[in-house]
């Protein structure tokens, strides 16, 4: 069996924007058919709700569009992450800082590069204790970049 390509997706807490990002690229891996060449997961920047399943806000925007994150849970990103993964995508410029010094670029991402409507900045505005209308916005913005990215991994693979 070939290696699996390894995603992780990134942000402060892990109960927001990344575990939203972690079920939708397995949704349109699923879709794609390419869910068994694929190792994905997500973590936090921060400890602050190590253990905790998402935000409900997330978790209902997500079952609104039939995925199911309730059973995630928040962990803190850690040194061997740096080892084991192949892509760290990043929800914002402060995650991608706290590990840019850690990977070559070519594996470290923000996942608004692969957003084609991405204007100004490209950063995943955090949600966090914002209204739903807060959580759907970037729902919608992470489901944009998902078929850009996963055909950007798939193509590059595994590092060798
Ligand atoms: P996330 O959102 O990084 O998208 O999971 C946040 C969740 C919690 C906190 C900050 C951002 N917090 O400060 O507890």
């Amino acid at each position: 069996m070939t290696q699996p390509i390894s995603v992780l997706f990134l942000c402060l807490g892990n109960i927001c924007r990344s575990p939203l990002a972690e079920g939708l690229f397995r949704h349109h891996a699923e879709r794609a058919g390419v869910l068994d060449q694929l190792t994905i997961d997500s973590a936090g920047t921060s400890a602050y709700h190590a253990g905790d399943p998402p935000d409900p806000g997330s978790i209902r925007v997500a079952l609104h569009n039939d995925i199911d994150i309730a059973d995630q849970r928040s962990r803190p990103l850690v040194p061997a992450d740096f080892e084991q993964f192949d892509f760290v995508i990043c929800m914002d410029r402060k995650n991608l800082r706290s590990v840019a010094q850690h990977m070559p670029s070519e594996r470290g991402f923000l996942i608004r590069e692969f957003d084609d409507k991405a204007t100004r900045g490209l950063d995943v505005p955090d949600p966090y204790g914002q209204r739903h209308s807060g959580f759907e916005k970037v729902f919608e913005m992470l489901d944009r970049c998902m078929p850009t990215l996963l055909e950007y991994v798939l193509d590059k693979g595994p590092r060798t």
